[in-house]
């Protein structure tokens, strides 16, 4: 059993947007409260932003961070988060049945985003609004001044507009959980309308339609050609969502879904084309699958919460060493589609489904699919190439001919390096790979990371944090243009060749 790979400098997917090593922090659970503010931490600074979360956060280099949701954004009014905290109000949070403070909004997070290193994509509520406080948002948010709203902003202590440039037009409005639900041609009308008045208040921003809520969703990819037909000219891209889980436990299934993935985006992209070629337009939607992740783990937990209350600990699914590797794969699905998946968010960032997990007033520390997002943030910027691979492969319950090796690379001509990111999805035995480097001379292994652990069901937590983490061993060598390395059962690796 042996698999080979052919990474050729001259065939190329596309280069990396990097803001596909994007993330999301919703109002909801303890995301934004004892997540990433908590005034009176140790750690947290004058605005309450704690600085233990802020350090993990730009190990990872995001470089967008999608807000406020999510579910929540259907029933927001952004003014509640802006002015004096004093004055603003409590309200009830019918997403997820608790009760938002409003102590954090739109301009803390704007400030909180300088202080990670990140740009705001803010999301407006399309469920119970519409175009008319859309428009009004951008105002506040990027006029430079001499309006109501924008001067309102000044009043708050932002004399600089925000320039916010990604926007969210609202959230899964296919799904009948979001509030304000709409059908593809309600929605497609609104996305629209609001769409063209947020662009005429600011021409420079960009704009993102709501793609299916997932794959599964009975009306997907026909929501997708409807949204589109009503609003091609106005926006920019098209959303996709998607978590997978492993409720059935079994492995191998669970770690072939990103195959799914990749048929999801093919569709969507062909989908786009497709209205595209209806239209007779130059104009190309792109993709943001801006919610994607595992999460299940916490699914019963959840249901055990009682309603309203503030920051309870809602959908802190505990990740283990098997969902590191379905989430690396996911990557490498994104990655191997750069030429129109534009941006990216991992679902989310801080306790919820989430890389990063905190103790309120306590430690923070990295989950283990905070590792394979890492890896591909730091390493994984420049071309995709072309993945040219041959694996043996497996039959799953839900997909066939599934390849064990999962694999791309990427080329960065200006540090000179290519770096291979490959999942090995065997479970029991290790899976040697050949890498033909033919037009890449030179070149020699800096490092080869894995990501391994003999119990797939192994998770980091707060008393033993470390217990699932990469280390630099690999098993690589390099003889001309070929380097033999050897995957680890059920392993991450990154080899980076320079
Ligand atoms: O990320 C958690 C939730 O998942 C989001 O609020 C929603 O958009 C999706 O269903």
């Amino acid at each position: 059993m042996k698999a080979k790979m052919i990474v050729e400098k001259d065939f190329t997917v596309g280069e990396v947007d990097k803001r596909i090593y994007g993330s999301f922090i919703e109002h909801l659970g303890r995301a934004v409260y004892g997540g990433i503010y908590e005034p009176g931490h140790p750690s947290a600074d004058e605005q309450g932003f704690r600085g233990d979360v802020l350090e993990l956060i730009k190990g990872i280099d995001v470089p967008i961070v999608r807000y406020p949701g999510g579910n929540f954004v259907s029933g927001y009014n952004w003014e509640d988060g802006v002015g004096p905290v004093e004055l603003r109000p409590k309200r009830l949070e019918l997403a997820w049945r608790t009760i938002e403070p409003n102590l954090f909004g739109l301009n803390e997070f704007v400030d909180w985003c300088r202080k990670a290193n990140t740009a705001p994509m803010m999301a407006v509520n399309l469920g119970t609004r519409g175009p008319n406080e859309a428009r009004q948002l951008v105002e506040y948010a990027n006029h430079p001044s001499g309006t109501q709203l924008s001067d309102l902003r000044i009043a708050h202590g932002y004399k600089q507009p925000h320039q916010i440039k990604t926007w969210c037009l609202g959230n899964e409005m296919d799904g009948p959980w979001q509030i304000g639900a709409k059908t593809a041609s309600e929605y497609g009308r609104i996305a629209a309308e609001s769409a063209k008045v947020m662009k005429w208040v600011d021409p420079s921003i960009e704009l993102v339609a709501c793609g299916s809520s997932n794959l599964t969703m009975a009306t997907f990819p026909e929501w997708e050609r409807t949204v589109l037909d009503l609003c091609y000219n106005e926006v920019d891209y098209i959303s996709l969502h998607q978590y997978y889980g492993n409720r059935d436990k079994d492995t191998a299934n669970f770690l072939a879904q990103s195959m799914g993935m990749d048929a999801f985006i093919n569709t969507v992209i062909s989908t786009c084309d497709y209205v595209q070629a209806t239209k007779r337009s130059k104009k190309r939607i792109n993709l943001s699958f801006d919610e994607w992740n595992v999460w299940y783990h916490s699914n019963e937990a959840d249901s055990r919460i009682e309603p309203w209350s503030v920051a309870p600990p809602q959908l802190e699914d505990v990740y283990n060493h098997e969902d590191a590797l379905l989430v690396g794969s996911m990557l490498i699905s994104i990655l191997k589609r750069a030429d129109r998946v534009k941006m990216a968010c991992l679902a989310q960032l801080v306790n919820v489904i989430a890389p990063i997990m905190t103790a309120n007033g306590g430690g923070a520390w990295k989950q283990t699919i905070y590792y394979p997002y890492m890896h591909a943030s730091i390493f994984g910027r420049g071309t995709v190439l072309v993945p040219l691979i041959s694996s043996p492969k497996y039959d799953a319950k839900d997909y066939t001919d599934v390849p064990y090796l999962d694999s791309v690379a990427v080329h960065n001509a200006e540090a000179g390096e290519v770096t291979v990111f490959a999942v090995n999805r065997h479970l029991s035995e290790a899976l040697p790979l050949e890498i033909d480097l033919r037009s890449f001379g030179g070149f020699r292994v800096l490092e080869h990371i894995v990501l391994e652990c003999d119990d797939l069901k192994a998770a980091n937590t707060q008393d033993a944090p470390d217990r699932v983490a990469p280390h630099s061993k690999g098993a690589s060598v390099i003889d001309g243009n070929t380097v033999q390395a050897s995957l680890g059962k059920a392993s991450w690796n990154v080899i980076r060749l320079k």
